[in-house]
This record gives C-alpha cells, structure tokens and sequence, in this order.
C-alpha cells in the first residue's frame, strides 16, 4: 500500500475523471452527484443513463433534474460545473442497458469511474422485473465496462439487507442462492405469470424479490469483474436524510424511517408494530455520498489492494438513528420545532399485532373514515381510507425488516469515511460531540425538511410555544384515555 501522505487529495484525484453514473435521478444519485459537483470542482463530465419516465424524455429530465434546492450550492460556488452533468438515454431492464451504439462507443471511450446504482428496489416486483433490471442491468454493466478502454474502476452500489439470511454481515462476499446466468435465462424467456408461481421456490431463504436479485447482482459483479477491473462493492443499510451537508435533514421520497416520520408529521400515521428490543440500522445519505466517493478514492490511489472491496454503509458506531429514538425524542423535539402546531403528532409503538391492529383501527382508519365522509360531502374524490390501506401494505412489507436485528459489520466503511482523510475534511465524518444529543439534532433537521418540502408548512422562526404543546399533548392523551374507558365500558356491557 502507498504511504497516506505521497497520496493525491480526493478533489485531486477527481480532477479530470470522467463519471458514468446509473441512478442519478434517485435519491442517493442525487446527493452523489451534487457532492462531486460541489467537493471536486475539477471532475471531467458525469455522464448519466436516463429513460424516458412518465412521457418525459431524458433531454427534459436532465434539465429538471439540478432544479432542486440540493443543487443551489453548487450553482452559487461553481455554476459551470451544472453544465458537466451530461445524460445518456438508456434502460437498466433492456439488453447492453438500451444505450445506442454511439453512446456506447463514446462511454467506452471516455469513462475512467462507473457507479451503478440503479436498481427496481420494490420488494413486490416480478421477478421478471427485477431480475432483468437488478442482474441482467448489473451483468450488462459490468460486460461495459469491461469493455471500456481506460480499465474503469467500477462501483457496485448493493443492499446490507440483501444477505438477511445472516444474522451476522460482514464486508465480504457471501456464497451465492441461485445461478445468476440461470436466473437472467429464466426471466428473459419464462412467461411471467409461470415465474411468479415459482417465485417463492426460487428465491429460498431471501425475504423477496428484490433482496434475491440485489444478491445475485453482487455475484455478478464479482463474477465477471474481480481480477479484470478495480471493483467495489457498496451495501447501504436503511438511508435516511443528510445528516451534515449543507442542507441538513434534505431527503427524497417515502420510505423507510423518513417515510414513517412524514406519516407520523402528516397526522395520517400514529401508530406501528415495533418490538421493543428490535434495532433498525440507517445511515445518512451524506455518509453514503462520502463513503462511495472516498472508497473509489482508496481503490484508485491504491490504498485498498482487495481483490474486490465491500463496505457495509451503516450509521452504527458513528452516527445512530432509531425507529425507537424518534418516538423517544418527539417531544423534546416538539419543543424545538420552529412552527405553529395545531395538534400534537404522535406515534405509539406497539410490540403486541393485537394491540397494534385494534389502536390502528380506531386512532387511523376510523378518523379516515370520518375524514372520507367529509370529504365525500364537499363533493371531492375520497382518499383517506385508501390512503391508509396503501400504508398498511407498506409498514407489512417492511415489517421483517423492522421486527428483526442484525449485526452489521462496517469497519471499512467507518474507515473510510472517519478516518481515511488527509486534507479531506469535507469528505470526512466525525463522531459527535458526546454533549450533543444527535437523535434529536438530526430529528429536528428531518421534521424542519419534512414540514417545509413536504406539508408545505412555513417556519414561525421560533420555537414552539411550550404551554400550547403541552395542552395538545395533554388534548391527545385524554382522546386516547376516553376512548380506551369507552372500548372497555362497551365491553364489559355486551358481557353483562
Ligand atoms: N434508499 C435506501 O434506503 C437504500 C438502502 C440500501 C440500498 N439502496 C440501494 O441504492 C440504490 C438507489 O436507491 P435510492 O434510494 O436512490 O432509490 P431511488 O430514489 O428509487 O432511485 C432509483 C434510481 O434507479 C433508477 N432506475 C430504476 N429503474 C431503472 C431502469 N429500468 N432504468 C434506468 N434507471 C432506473 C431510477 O431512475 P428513474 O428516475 O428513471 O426512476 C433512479 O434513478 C439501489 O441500488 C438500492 O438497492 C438504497
């Protein structure tokens, strides 16, 4: 291994490099993109594989896609840099990706770093679907890059959870649950209703299809790619917002922790089915963008001499954050909160389904019900039951994933985001101050993003006033209690 300090900066050794990146209209591409734009003002052109989505081409999309408040930064601090951003149009389902012949030629040509992110991440896909998105993309990646003149280093972006089946993960490669050739001949000439009967035999042990093929993918890359070209394997636990990047609490879509906070923030969630001692393992997105760029940095200034380098991008050791620690923190964060609230959010965490499923149908579906009936009347489209038949799916598909705890080993990641920088502060992570309650900190940042971006709430500048929390709280906890003496009350009437 080279001597840490004969080695180039990460903005040096970015400097000029061309970057083909799958996925970079998804959350974690979004935030990867902006950080190299901003933290590597001399990177060459990041090429990105766009397909046309809802009747909009890929030529718009590319346009739309800096028009966020993430890029703002980057437009201030180096507004020439946007016009690096570059697209390729193509499709991670179709054979060599969908890229025409010329754009392969040019990517073969001129990329010097592939990140693949892309991916169906729905737990519920077809295995049709995932399976060519999933291991055919992933194959046909990595056969381009294999194909590409400047030996590319490739990053393979994966899931900590695709190898659930072992309570214990580490940052190595596991031994394969299927043939990933078998699989992709499978689903390229099956019938599709034939492979979804056989869907639950094939996929074994692992939980659905997306975990099965994201594992397979792994194979894949290593398969065809270790010993040919610098590779890198990294696994995201559960990701939420950014934790210390410059806007703080900033996140994309619904799911995961962040999905069940805008739940609880919306009014619309207020309860879940959590065991008590159960552990879920997230990770801001910043460690995310970091980890993969400071990982790419050690493969390329060979200070990582594995023949494939896995890192497990888990928060845990470093920065921590609960499903149990935003029910925890939600008052002291309450008092925070710099807006006006008219009812007190809450969430109830219950380890019993029964007791789950009843408060779930009084304190959500009934008030929606309610709620439909109102609506119904002012003569609009009713949402709310539907709504929360939508969430009730939701919070059951990720129920194994909540309910259990795994031990997820991230040394190497924590290296290479903590300590692997010499000059680098801005691609580091420090532990938190001891001092500082960082669930809280970062509990703030996300209901502050949440209530801005997504409820359209404005920011009073103050903290919330403290007497008018506690009587809401105190409001909701006599809701709760007359309900409970009336459930009883009717009870003990029908038996008497
Ligand atoms: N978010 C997490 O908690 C988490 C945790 C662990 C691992 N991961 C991994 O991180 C990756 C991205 O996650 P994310 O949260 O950023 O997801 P996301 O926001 O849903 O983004 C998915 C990205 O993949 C692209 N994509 C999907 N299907 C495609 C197709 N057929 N052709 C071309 N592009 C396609 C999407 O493009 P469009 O804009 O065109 O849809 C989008 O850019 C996935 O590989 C996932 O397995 C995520």
């Amino acid at each position: 291994m080279t001597s840490i300090d004969k080695i180039v900066t990460i903005p040096e050794f970015y400097r000029g490099k061309t970057v083909f990146v799958t996925g970079g209209s998804g959350f974690i591409g979004k935030v990867l993109i902006e950080k190299l734009l901003r933290s590597c003002p001399d990177i060459g052109n990041i090429y990105i594989l766009l397909r046309p989505k809802k009747n909009v081409s890929p030529k718009t999309r590319i346009s739309t896609l800096t028009n966020t408040i993430l890029f703002d930064s980057v437009k201030e601090l180096h507004p020439e840099n946007i016009d690096k951003l570059k697209y390729v149009e193509g499709d991670i389902r179709s054979i060599n990706l969908g890229i025409s012949q010329d754009d392969l030629e040019m990517l073969r040509t001129n990329i010097d770093i592939i990140i693949h992110i892309a991916a169906t991440i729905r737990f519920t896909a077809d295995l049709t679907d995932a399976a060519l998105a999933n291991i055919r993309g992933t194959r046909d990646i990595c056969h381009l890059a294999l194909s590409m003149e400047r030996k590319p280093i490739l990053m393979h972006v994966s899931t900590c959870y695709c190898h659930h089946d072992n309570n214990c993960i580490e940052e190595k490669m596991y031994a394969p649950h299927g043939d990933w050739r078998k699989i992709i001949e499978i689903a390229e000439t099956m019938d599709r209703h034939t492979l979804n009967v056989m869907t639950c035999k094939m996929k074994g042990v692992k939980h659905n299809t997306y975990t099965f093929t994201k594992a397979l993918a792994e194979q894949t890359v290593h398969d065809l790619c270790v010993g040919k070209i610098p590779t890198i394997i990294f696994r995201p636990s559960i990701v939420i917002g950014i934790y210390e990047d410059h806007i703080p609490g900033y996140f994309e879509g619904y799911s995961g922790q962040i999905g069940y906070l805008i739940g609880v923030l919306s009014g619309i969630m207020k309860c879940a089915n959590i065991p008590a001692d159960s552990t879920t393992e997230t990770v801001p997105v910043d460690l995310i963008s970091k980890g993969i760029i400071n990982s790419i940095w050690m493969k390329g200034t060979d200070q990582s001499d594995e023949d494939v380098s896995i890192y497990n991008g888990t928060g845990r050791d470093l920065i921590e954050y609960d499903l149990h620690d935003l029910n925890k923190s939600l008052f002291n964060v309450f008092k925070e909160t710099k807006t006006e609230l008219n009812w007190y959010p809450t969430w109830a965490l219950f380890d019993t389904y029964i007791f789950y499923y009843l408060y779930f149908l009084i304190f959500q579906l009934f008030p929606s019900l309610i709620g439909d009936c109102l609506i119904s009347l002012k003569k609009h489209r009713p949402y709310l039951v539907r709504l929360q038949r939508t969430l009730f799916g939701f919070t059951n598909l990720l129920d194994y994933f909540v309910k259990n705890t795994w031990d997820i080993q991230n040394t190497k990641f924590l290296n290479s985001v903590a300590n692997a920088s010499v000059h680098n502060d801005d691609f580091t992570v420090k532990k938190p101050n001891i001092d500082v309650n960082i669930e809280e900190k970062m509990l703030l940042d996300h209901v502050h993003f949440i209530l801005v971006h997504y409820l359209n709430k404005k920011l009073t500048g103050k903290p919330t006033n403290l007497i008018k929390l506690w009587i809401l709280w105190i409001v909701w906890r006599m809701i709760e209690m007359s309900v409970l003496v009336f459930g009883v009350y009717l009870v003990y009437s029908i038996f008497n």
